[in-house]
Protein backbone atom coordinates (compact mmCIF):
# COMPACT_ATOMS: atom_id res chain seq x y z
CA UNK A 1 0.00 0.00 0.00
CA UNK A 2 1.38 3.27 -0.69
CA UNK A 3 2.35 5.82 1.99
CA UNK A 4 -1.03 7.71 3.51
CA UNK A 5 -1.90 10.96 1.82
CA UNK A 6 -2.30 14.06 3.24
CA UNK A 7 -5.92 14.56 3.62
CA UNK A 8 -7.44 18.19 4.10
CA UNK A 9 -11.54 18.45 5.17
CA UNK A 10 -12.69 20.86 2.43
CA UNK A 11 -16.51 20.58 3.31
CA UNK A 12 -17.57 19.12 7.26
CA UNK A 13 -20.05 17.22 7.90
CA UNK A 14 -22.28 19.63 9.37
CA UNK A 15 -22.12 21.28 5.97
CA UNK A 16 -23.17 19.04 3.88
CA UNK A 17 -25.95 17.77 6.03
CA UNK A 18 -26.79 21.62 5.25
CA UNK A 19 -26.06 21.03 1.50
CA UNK A 20 -28.45 18.18 1.26
CA UNK A 21 -31.48 19.31 3.58
CA UNK A 22 -31.26 22.55 0.87
CA UNK A 23 -31.12 20.17 -2.29
CA UNK A 24 -34.00 18.02 -0.65
CA UNK A 25 -36.17 21.07 -0.08
CA UNK A 26 -35.53 21.90 -4.32
CA UNK A 27 -35.93 18.47 -5.13
CA UNK A 28 -39.58 18.22 -2.99
CA UNK A 29 -40.79 21.71 -4.76
CA UNK A 30 -40.73 20.18 -7.58
CA UNK A 31 -41.41 16.24 -7.57
CA UNK A 32 -43.47 16.16 -4.42
CA UNK A 33 -46.53 14.67 -6.65
CA UNK A 34 -44.65 13.50 -9.42
CA UNK A 35 -43.50 9.68 -8.27
CA UNK A 36 -39.77 10.41 -9.63
CA UNK A 37 -37.63 7.79 -10.39
CA UNK A 38 -33.99 8.67 -8.89
CA UNK A 39 -30.95 7.09 -9.98
CA UNK A 40 -27.95 7.09 -8.31
CA UNK A 41 -24.49 6.77 -10.03
CA UNK A 42 -22.78 3.93 -8.53
CA UNK A 43 -20.69 3.76 -6.49
CA UNK A 44 -19.81 7.64 -5.67
CA UNK A 45 -23.11 8.78 -5.06
CA UNK A 46 -24.80 5.88 -2.37
CA UNK A 47 -23.98 7.71 0.63
CA UNK A 48 -25.43 11.03 -0.61
CA UNK A 49 -28.71 9.42 -1.85
CA UNK A 50 -28.84 7.65 1.47
CA UNK A 51 -28.84 10.80 3.03
CA UNK A 52 -30.98 13.40 0.32
CA UNK A 53 -34.10 10.53 0.24
CA UNK A 54 -34.46 10.74 4.06
CA UNK A 55 -35.00 14.03 3.80
CA UNK A 56 -37.66 13.48 0.82
CA UNK A 57 -40.24 12.79 2.65
CA UNK A 58 -43.04 11.38 -0.65
CA UNK A 59 -43.45 8.92 -2.82
CA UNK A 60 -40.22 8.00 -5.26
CA UNK A 61 -38.44 4.84 -6.59
CA UNK A 62 -34.39 4.26 -5.98
CA UNK A 63 -32.13 2.80 -8.63
CA UNK A 64 -28.89 2.76 -9.38
CA UNK A 65 -27.08 2.29 -12.41
CA UNK A 66 -23.09 1.99 -13.05
CA UNK A 67 -20.66 3.49 -15.52
CA UNK A 68 -16.63 2.32 -15.91
CA UNK A 69 -14.98 5.57 -16.67
CA UNK A 70 -12.63 6.05 -14.52
CA UNK A 71 -9.03 4.17 -14.92
CA UNK A 72 -7.10 3.67 -11.66
CA UNK A 73 -5.97 6.74 -9.51
CA UNK A 74 -6.98 10.34 -10.38
CA UNK A 75 -7.92 10.07 -14.33
CA UNK A 76 -10.37 8.94 -16.46
CA UNK A 77 -10.46 6.59 -18.96
CA UNK A 78 -12.22 8.19 -21.70
CA UNK A 79 -14.03 5.01 -22.83
CA UNK A 80 -17.44 4.49 -20.89
CA UNK A 81 -19.85 2.10 -20.80
CA UNK A 82 -22.84 1.01 -18.61
CA UNK A 83 -21.95 -1.87 -16.80
CA UNK A 84 -24.81 -2.46 -14.56
CA UNK A 85 -28.36 -1.16 -15.81
CA UNK A 86 -31.23 -0.93 -14.74
CA UNK A 87 -34.39 -2.74 -13.61
CA UNK A 88 -37.40 -0.13 -13.44
CA UNK A 89 -38.34 1.08 -16.63
CA UNK A 90 -37.12 4.56 -17.73
CA UNK A 91 -40.04 5.17 -20.31
CA UNK A 92 -42.42 7.92 -19.30
CA UNK A 93 -40.97 8.48 -15.74
CA UNK A 94 -39.59 11.64 -13.96
CA UNK A 95 -35.87 10.53 -13.44
CA UNK A 96 -33.50 12.47 -11.30
CA UNK A 97 -29.85 11.45 -11.95
CA UNK A 98 -27.92 11.35 -8.33
CA UNK A 99 -24.02 11.98 -9.19
CA UNK A 100 -21.67 12.71 -6.71
CA UNK A 101 -19.06 14.98 -8.52
CA UNK A 102 -19.14 16.20 -11.98
CA UNK A 103 -16.03 16.52 -13.47
CA UNK A 104 -15.37 16.02 -17.04
CA UNK A 105 -18.80 15.55 -17.65
CA UNK A 106 -18.03 12.63 -20.51
CA UNK A 107 -19.46 9.94 -17.63
CA UNK A 108 -22.82 12.45 -16.55
CA UNK A 109 -23.16 13.07 -20.15
CA UNK A 110 -23.07 9.86 -20.91
CA UNK A 111 -25.26 8.18 -19.06
CA UNK A 112 -27.88 10.90 -19.31
CA UNK A 113 -28.00 10.64 -23.08
CA UNK A 114 -28.61 6.81 -22.55
CA UNK A 115 -30.95 7.63 -19.97
CA UNK A 116 -32.47 10.01 -22.83
CA UNK A 117 -33.09 7.13 -25.38
CA UNK A 118 -35.06 5.23 -23.40
CA UNK A 119 -37.77 8.50 -23.46
CA UNK A 120 -38.03 9.59 -19.72
CA UNK A 121 -40.87 11.92 -19.31
CA UNK A 122 -38.03 14.35 -17.99
CA UNK A 123 -34.68 13.99 -16.79
CA UNK A 124 -32.41 16.19 -14.87
CA UNK A 125 -29.89 15.90 -12.82
CA UNK A 126 -28.81 16.43 -8.96
CA UNK A 127 -25.04 16.78 -8.24
CA UNK A 128 -23.66 16.87 -5.05
CA UNK A 129 -20.36 18.58 -6.42
CA UNK A 130 -19.63 20.18 -9.53
CA UNK A 131 -15.37 20.52 -10.60
CA UNK A 132 -16.52 23.13 -13.61
CA UNK A 133 -12.98 23.63 -14.21
CA UNK A 134 -12.07 20.58 -15.60
CA UNK A 135 -15.02 20.14 -17.93
CA UNK A 136 -14.49 18.50 -21.68
CA UNK A 137 -18.46 17.81 -22.14
CA UNK A 138 -21.29 20.46 -21.55
CA UNK A 139 -23.27 19.06 -18.59
CA UNK A 140 -26.40 21.09 -17.26
CA UNK A 141 -26.52 20.35 -13.23
CA UNK A 142 -29.94 21.43 -12.25
CA UNK A 143 -29.36 21.22 -8.42
CA UNK A 144 -26.18 21.67 -7.17
CA UNK A 145 -24.94 20.82 -3.25
CA UNK A 146 -20.94 22.72 -4.08
CA UNK A 147 -18.75 23.96 -6.63
CA UNK A 148 -15.64 22.84 -5.55
CA UNK A 149 -11.85 23.94 -7.11
CA UNK A 150 -9.25 21.62 -8.77
CA UNK A 151 -8.51 19.16 -6.33
CA UNK A 152 -8.52 15.69 -6.38
CA UNK A 153 -11.85 15.00 -3.57
CA UNK A 154 -12.45 11.67 -1.43
CA UNK A 155 -14.63 11.24 1.67
CA UNK A 156 -18.51 10.86 1.75
CA UNK A 157 -18.77 8.01 -1.01
CA UNK A 158 -15.75 9.45 -3.11
CA UNK A 159 -12.70 7.57 -3.58
CA UNK A 160 -9.22 7.06 -4.87
CA UNK A 161 -8.82 3.47 -5.96
CA UNK A 162 -11.21 2.68 -3.32
CA UNK A 163 -9.96 4.24 -0.27
CA UNK A 164 -12.14 6.99 1.81
CA UNK A 165 -15.45 6.58 0.55
CA UNK A 166 -16.65 5.93 3.99
CA UNK A 167 -15.05 9.74 5.46
CA UNK A 168 -18.16 11.54 6.54
CA UNK A 169 -16.32 15.01 5.57
CA UNK A 170 -15.59 15.63 2.04
CA UNK A 171 -11.34 16.17 1.73
CA UNK A 172 -8.71 16.94 -0.73
CA UNK A 173 -5.66 15.72 -0.94
CA UNK A 174 -2.56 17.50 -0.02
CA UNK A 175 -0.33 18.44 -3.38
CA UNK A 176 2.24 16.17 -3.71
CA UNK A 177 0.80 13.48 -1.42
P1 LIG B 1 -16.28 12.60 -15.02
O1 LIG B 1 -14.83 13.02 -15.23
O2 LIG B 1 -17.15 13.81 -14.85
O3 LIG B 1 -16.72 11.66 -16.09
O4 LIG B 1 -16.28 11.84 -13.63
C1 LIG B 1 -16.48 10.48 -13.55
C2 LIG B 1 -16.39 9.97 -12.17
O5 LIG B 1 -15.07 10.10 -11.72
C3 LIG B 1 -17.20 10.66 -11.08
O6 LIG B 1 -18.54 10.27 -11.05
C4 LIG B 1 -16.44 10.19 -9.86
O7 LIG B 1 -16.87 8.89 -9.50
C5 LIG B 1 -15.01 10.17 -10.35
N1 LIG B 1 -14.32 11.41 -9.95
C6 LIG B 1 -14.16 12.56 -10.63
N2 LIG B 1 -13.50 13.48 -9.90
C7 LIG B 1 -13.24 12.89 -8.71
C8 LIG B 1 -12.60 13.33 -7.49
O8 LIG B 1 -12.12 14.46 -7.33
N3 LIG B 1 -12.55 12.41 -6.50
C9 LIG B 1 -13.06 11.15 -6.60
N4 LIG B 1 -13.68 10.71 -7.70
C10 LIG B 1 -13.77 11.57 -8.75
MG1 LIG C 1 -19.49 8.98 -9.93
Amino acid sequence: MDSQPKLKILFTKEEIEAAVKRLAAEIKEDYQSKYPLLIGVLKGSFMFMADLIRQLDFPLEVEFIRASSYGRGRESSGKIKVVQSLRSPVKGRDVLVIEDIVDTGLTTGFLLDYLRKKKPASLKLCALTDKPSRRQAPVTIDYLGFTVPNKFLVGYGLDLDEKFRNLPDICFLEEGS
